[in-house]
């Protein structure tokens, strides 16, 4: 019995997400995409994952280059979200975010809500998805609300939903 796409995304759809920006070396530059698929996997060691398209050319770039951050947005951010989920070549020049080399000499993104630097340790297939693992490294986190997207849209945690106690 095979479950139909648009009932499992409908489904899928349902549970809410932050929204990250993945981002990789590539050759010269860099390779960075706005990524829902983002979770807190191991504390010892300490890692993090990833699910990204297994055609994109980040997970070429990632295993290549060994290195990955992720980025977490924060909800007056959904332009950056937009902006990378575009694909590379439409993207026009300025990023509307700076990207600065940390300690793995992967690109994190200078003004976010929060970002890990990573060595990459495995990546693991998964369907048309490629499960990229990171080992982080490094971590910096700030203050203020998170991107969120659910139902197929962005959305932004309001003073009363952030405490249901
Ligand atoms: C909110 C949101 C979440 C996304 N999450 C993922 C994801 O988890 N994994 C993924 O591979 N693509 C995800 N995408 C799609 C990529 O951002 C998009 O396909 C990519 O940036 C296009 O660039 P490319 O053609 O260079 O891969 C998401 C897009 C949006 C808008």
């Amino acid at each position: 019995m095979s479950v139909p796409t648009e009932e499992y995304l409908a489904a899928a759809r349902t549970f809410p997400t932050g929204v990250t920006v993945v981002a990789t070396r590539y050759r010269d530059g860099f390779q960075a995409k706005t990524v829902s698929a983002f979770t807190s996997l191991s504390l010892d060691p300490l890692l993090v994952g990833v699910a990204i398209g297994r055609h994109s050319p980040m997970v070429w770039a990632a295993r290549a280059s060994g290195v990955l951050s992720v980025n977490v947005l924060r909800h007056d951010q959904r332009g950056v979200a937009d902006y990378f989920a575009a694909p590379a070549q439409r993207r026009e020049l300025p990023a509307p975010v700076g990207l600065l080399r940390q300690g793995t000499g992967a690109p994190v993104l200078g003004d976010c809500l929060s970002w890990f630097d990573c060595r990459v340790t495995s990546v693991v297939p998964g369907g048309d998805h490629a499960l990229i693992l990171g080992r982080v490294v490094a971590v910096r986190s700030g203050e203020g609300r998170p991107l969120v997207h659910q139902g197929g849209t962005y959305r932004a945690l309001s003073d009363e939903q952030r405490n249901l106690s």
